[in-house]
């Protein structure tokens, strides 16, 4: 008898709050400590090349409302405000990850909204509609819950498609997701509207990334 696949990612403890809850206890405690902000999830030239196309695109202003799904320290919107970009919320479920996020801001000087937010949630209270989402890891740590992660996946995009403006732009990176699976997930919601380039590694003769950088539009 043939075993079922799924289609679904392995299970990881970084799909769970506990593990972020940690994770950013420690980052706060080396913030304070050391001046350590922690981890850019895929590195600084992945947050750069967002800020690059979202500051070159004709589409986007730098008044427009922009939200950070997930945003751990904020340091994508730290480099978005660096640029210019006024009209900033971070929002994460963990209310460390928060914590950080606006010592972090403080530290600079920067003027960035923050707030504890499950994206999950029926309860949670962000109803204002963005003109741009970020999303830098955040899909994939959902995708990586141990508890029906299908099920939250598309909870995650609906929730998304409520929180933006008619034709607003969901910016996504993903090192856990294919082009190709982004796009089936998300397309009875968004169709494509551009590629960020991304570094390519090659591999008996076949050329892959190691990350994914979209940007969806929402279907109107
Ligand atoms: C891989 S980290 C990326 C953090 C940040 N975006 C970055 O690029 O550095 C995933 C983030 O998603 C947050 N997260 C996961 N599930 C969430 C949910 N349901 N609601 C809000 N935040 C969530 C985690 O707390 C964590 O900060």
């Amino acid at each position: 008898m043939s075993e079922e696949v799924s289609d679904e990612l392995e299970p990881s403890e970084l799909g769970t709050q506990e593990y972020w809850d940690g994770a950013y206890s420690v980052e706060m405690k080396n913030f304070e400590e050391h001046g350590d902000v922690g981890e850019v999830w895929f590195g600084e030239d992945s947050a750069l090349r967002i800020v690059s196309w979202l500051s070159n695109s004709p589409l986007v202003n730098q008044e427009d409302r922009i939200i950070d799904l997930g945003c751990g320290n904020g340091m994508l919107l730290v480099e978005l405000a660096r640029e210019g970009f006024s009209n900033l919320v971070g929002v994460d479920y963990s209310e460390k990850a928060i914590e950080l996020a606006k010592s972090v801001a403080r530290s600079q000087n920067l003027t960035i909204s923050f707030e504890v937010c499950d994206l999950l949630s029926t309860q949670n209270k962000i109803s204002e509609q963005f003109s741009v989402a970020l999303d830098k890891g955040t899909y994939d740590a959902i995708s990586l819950h141990p508890d029906n992660p299908k099920h939250k996946r598309e909870q995650y995009i609906s929730k998304v498609r409520s929180l933006l403006k008619p034709q607003g732009l969901l910016v996504i990176t993903s090192c856990n997701w294919t082009e190709k699976e982004l796009i089936s997930h998300f397309c009875n919601e968004f169709c494509l509207l551009s590629v960020i380039p991304t570094p390519t590694f090659r591999f008996g003769g076949k050329v892959g990334n190691l990350i994914t950088s979209l940007i969806l539009q929402k279907k109107s």
